[in-house]
């Protein structure tokens, strides 16, 4: 691939802004307010902003390979905690997408080297909902499954972060929602995750209140 190509596209892009809009990147270089943080996979198909019609400075972003959320990720951490505390956004998306990689690296117990840190916590979501996985015959649709649980899992996993759960005792928000990305069609499904029976069932555990004195 030619890498000129890409500031020839650019300058375009910056054309096309501003025939639009003279203004344009003054008022992007104001700052940004965007209301949601999305939460999604590195795969080069799926690319946020494209996929869901929005501009720059609507959509706080987050990607890594099969959008997980892990306890001790620095990264993806600093991002909810960034977005919860300073940018105030109202939603927070774990999108998820069929014919993902690193849910079908997790779904074959191979040796991947590094990456095996990273999918243990895909193949601990496999473990954890195997009876269901594992009564689908069919591959694909077993697959896709993992993909959408995974979406789930990854809700789950924001439920437990003190920020988010600070949030949420003081303003309500953010609200969380699980999706996935068809990328053999191009559709945006909404899971439907009803997040607050599913969390119910977990907030027992995870619930984070100050400590008792011991
Ligand atoms: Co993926």
């Amino acid at each position: 691939m030619d890498l000129r190509k890409i500031f020839a596209n650019n300058e375009r892009w910056i054309a096309g802004k501003l025939a639009l809009d003279p203004d344009y990147f003054h008022e992007l270089a104001k700052g940004q307010s965007p209301k949601l943080l999305y939460i999604g996979c590195s795969d080069s198909r799926v690319s946020a902003e494209e996929l869901m019609g929005l501009q720059p400075g609507e959509v706080f972003i987050h990607r890594n390979i099969a959008n997980q959320v892990i306890a001790t990720d620095n990264n993806v951490n600093s991002v909810v905690q960034f977005a919860v505390e300073q940018l105030k956004v109202e939603h927070i998306i774990v999108c998820g997408h069929y014919d993902c990689g690193g849910v079908k690296a997790a779904m074959s117990p191979s040796d991947m080297g590094q990456l095996n840190s990273w999918l243990q916590t895909l193949r601990d979501v496999y473990r954890l909902h195997h009876h269901e996985l594992d009564a689908i015959m069919d591959d694909t649709r077993r697959l896709d499954r993992l993909v959408e649980l995974n979406v789930l899992e990854q809700c789950i996993n924001i439920l437990k972060i003190d920020h988010v759960q600070k949030s949420w005792n003081s303003s309500g928000f953010p609200t969380l929602y699980g999706w996935v990305f068809d990328v053999r069609t191009g559709k945006l499904i909404d899971l439907k995750l009803n997040m607050e029976e599913e969390f119910r069932e977990v907030r027992r555990i995870y619930d984070l209140k100050p400590p008792s004195a011991l």
